[in-house]
């Protein structure tokens, strides 16, 4: 079943504190990598980082970040609230993060995934992402070996 269309599309440059706050919430639940508010308002007042936040009524269930980078652009980190899943979310954040990416005129979008997250490396490849190379051991973790980060990109030119 598709995610539902009540859901809440915003700019992230958009969004209140409070609702920054339960992104960075959501990005805690879902990767090892936690950003503070503080952090992700820098990112985007200061390095003008773009994406949408998506919103169930108050609780932030998606997400997509984007980092200007020169030329092209890094997606940082996506994430789908666990209960949203497989049900074409991230798929679409993708699609709308390539459409602001594109309108503002950058040539490629990039992204490092770990060689163990398949369904993301399955998200990235199916939207028409491929590898460029590996960083050996790059994700290091508390109780297993370090896994590889793939690098990747997509041109959008
Ligand atoms: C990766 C993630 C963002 C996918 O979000 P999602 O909203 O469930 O993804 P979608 O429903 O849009 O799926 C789109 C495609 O991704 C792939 N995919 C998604 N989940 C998958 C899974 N569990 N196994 C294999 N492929 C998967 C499929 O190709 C899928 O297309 P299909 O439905 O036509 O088969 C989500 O699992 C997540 O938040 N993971 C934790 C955070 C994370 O790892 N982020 C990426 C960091 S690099």
């Amino acid at each position: 079943m598709p995610f539902p269309p009540s859901l809440r599309f915003s700019d992230l440059n958009t969004l209140s504190s409070a609702d920054l706050a339960k992104l960075t919430d959501l990005q805690a639940a879902s990767l090892d990598e936690t950003w503070s508010t503080e952090s992700l308002t820098s990112m985007i007042q200061t390095q003008s980082a773009f994406g949408l936040g998506v919103f169930d009524g108050e609780t932030c269930v998606g997400f997509a970040v984007y980092l200007p980078c020169v030329d092209d652009c890094e997606l940082l980190s996506i994430a789908t609230a666990a209960a949203l899943r497989g049900k074409g979310l991230a798929k679409h954040m993708l699609g709308e993060g390539e459409s602001s990416a594109r309108a503002s005129g950058f040539d490629r979008i990039l992204l490092e995934v770990a060689d163990d997250n398949l369904a993301a490396r399955a998200l990235y490849e199916q939207h028409g992402f491929s590898e460029d190379g590996r960083r050996k051991g790059y994700y290091t973790r508390a109780n297993a070996p370090a896994r590889d980060a793939i690098l990747m990109s997509k041109p959008i030119k």
